[in-house]
């Protein structure tokens, strides 16, 4: 899942389909999910599906892997999320792990808005009020009734999967359309939703402090050196030591918390995803774990904690292949609110719509137990403001964020048949479900473990946590597939 600023292009969260993360920046280095092997499916949709007088419709894609199916066995649906679907998904994870075992057809259907599923002729914030989570569930239900019909399905069980936003769908689906599907495997998933997500940050100071015990207070000192830099106008200095791509200029409060943000969100990033085994994504930081950011800002052979810092961005950077951080916040804005569908916010545009109108998630440093500075929760919602107009701010924010909690629940969801896996190190897991809620609404907790980790294909290096994990949720497929 995301947040939005910095690297703007560098968008939310990265990583592909199934589990994005909402970073901002992150979603500027989105890999670029392609693998000509795996051929792409259209499927009809209607724009809006609640209004039955409303006949528009538009082509949604999907994937599909029949190698394991086996007659009546089931159907294992990917959800995907706020970025394209990244068919690396059709060849590797867990979940094919699963099928190969139980005899599944694979699907994976892209999230309206998303990737090449375009329902509107551009993304105007008048088209995005057809994106929704609501609208989304019930491509979900439309796509499985045609799919069952057309590929004689008619006896199979639906498993759905997916993770970070859609984790929380797969849980939502199975709650809200409990006649289509068996069960859900809702991983990493923040079924509450939250305008002003503080604790995000304090995750992240926990997860800093694991390794290197000081690395928390070498971070802060490092903020505190950049916040006052930002008081004397030290912009040549800050543009030189942070390699930004145009000489820093500063003419409102909204600009210095963009450059505050879009430095944090590289570490949020390396915390989300520590140790994750993207690699198989085309994600090309896998090497920046929180051991090799405290291990420089533990280094005094390289200055004060603010160039230590500034050599943990420096190295994000490279290893990234990018020659500089893009820090304006007016080329951010101006990004965002490009209504093409090739604009180079990939996705962000349409994520920070979602966070305005639905979700908030916004990561503030508005607690104490946390080791950045000067990102308060107004800088995220004027944001909402100066991209889709003066009506997106705080009281429309906060209201739509309560609906939406109505709507589905929150923490106190109401169903059966639904697995929560959670990574403690992930900052998410903090609007997920960390207890079992009944016998057959499931919390794995994940000791040491990131964003998604139960997800992607299991390697040596996983904390013993992650392989238990896998194993325990094949188990409980296996015995809920058999009621
Ligand atoms: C399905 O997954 C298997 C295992 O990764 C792979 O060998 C096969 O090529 C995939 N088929 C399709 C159509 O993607
Ligand atoms: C940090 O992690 C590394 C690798 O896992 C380990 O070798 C080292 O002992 C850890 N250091 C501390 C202080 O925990
Ligand atoms: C500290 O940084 C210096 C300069 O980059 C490097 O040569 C040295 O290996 C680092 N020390 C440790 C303990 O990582
Ligand atoms: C929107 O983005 C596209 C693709 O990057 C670009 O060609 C176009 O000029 C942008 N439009 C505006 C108004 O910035
Ligand atoms: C955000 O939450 C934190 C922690 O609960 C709280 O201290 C802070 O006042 C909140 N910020 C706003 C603007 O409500
Ligand atoms: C938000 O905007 C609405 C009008 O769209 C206005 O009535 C309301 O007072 C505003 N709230 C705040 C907190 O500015």
């Amino acid at each position: 899942m995301f947040r939005l600023p910095v690297l703007l292009l560098l968008l939310v969260c990265l990583g592909a389909s199934p589990c994005y993360g909402f970073l901002a920046k992150a979603h500027k280095r989105q890999p670029t999910a392609s693998s000509p092997s795996v051929p792409e499916y259209w499927f009809e949709q209607r724009l809006n599906h609640f209004s039955g007088a409303d006949t528009r419709v538009w082509q949604q894609r999907y994937f599909m892997n029949d190698t394991y199916r086996q007659s009546g066995g089931p159907v294992f649906l990917m959800i995907g999320g706020e970025g394209p679907a990244n068919p690396a998904w059709m060849t590797s994870g867990a979940w094919l792990t699963y099928a190969e075992k139980l005899g599944a057809l694979c699907l994976m259907l892209e999230h309206r808005f998303y990737g090449k599923s375009h329902p509107t002729q551009d993304i105007s914030t008048d088209n995005l009020h057809y994106l929704s989570s609501q609208q989304a569930l019930a491509d979900i239900a439309h796509f499985q009734t045609v799919m069952k019909e057309k590929l004689g399905l008619a006896d199979s069980k639906w498993v759905v999967f997916g993770g970070s936003y859609p984790g929380s769908l797969s849980a939502w689906y199975r709650m809200k359309y409990p006649h289509l599907a068996h069960m859900a495997v809702a991983s990493s998933a923040p079924v509450k939703v939250q305008v002003n997500f503080s604790e995000y940050l304090e995750v992240v100071q926990l997860a800093l402090s694991l390794n290197h015990s000081d690395c928390p207070e070498a971070i802060k000192m490092a903020s505190e050196e950049v916040s006052k830099l930002l008081v004397l106008s030290s912009f040549q200095k800050l543009t030189d030591d942070f390699r930004l791509c145009e000489l820093l200029q500063i003419n409102s409060w909204m600009d210095t918390a963009y450059l505050l943000d879009t430095l944090a969100e590289n570490i949020m990033n390396v915390v989300q995803y520590n140790k994750d085994n993207r690699e198989f994504e085309g994600v090309k930081d896998t090497s920046i774990t929180i051991q090799v950011v405290c291990d420089i800002m533990a280094n005094k052979s390289l200055g004060t904690p603010y160039y230590r810092y500034a050599n943990v961005i420096r190295t994000i950077l490279e290893v990234n292949g990018e020659k500089c951080m893009d820090a304006s916040y007016k080329k951010f804005i101006q990004d965002m609110r490009n209504i093409t569908w090739a604009s180079v916010s990939l996705g962000g545009r349409q994520w920070m719509y979602q966070t305005c109108t639905e979700f908030g998630f916004f990561q503030s440093t508005d607690s104490a137990a946390q080791p950045f500075s000067g990102i308060p929760l107004s800088y995220h919602v004027q944001q909402c403001s100066d991209i889709f107009g003066p009506e997106y701010n705080l009281s429309m924010v906060t209201d739509s964020v309560q609906q939406t909690n109505e709507y589905y629940g929150g923490l106190d969801i109401k169903g059966s048949r639904i697995i929560f896996p959670n990574g403690l190190i992930d900052p998410w897991h903090r609007l997920g479900i960390n207890a079992d809620l009944s016998g057959d609404l499931i919390a794995i907790q994940m000791e040491g473990a990131a964003h998604c980790a139960n997800m992607y294909p299991a390697r040596l290096e996983d904390p013993p946590s992650v392989p238990s994990a896998r194993q325990y949720i094949f188990q409980l497929l296996t015995k809920w597939l058999n009621t």
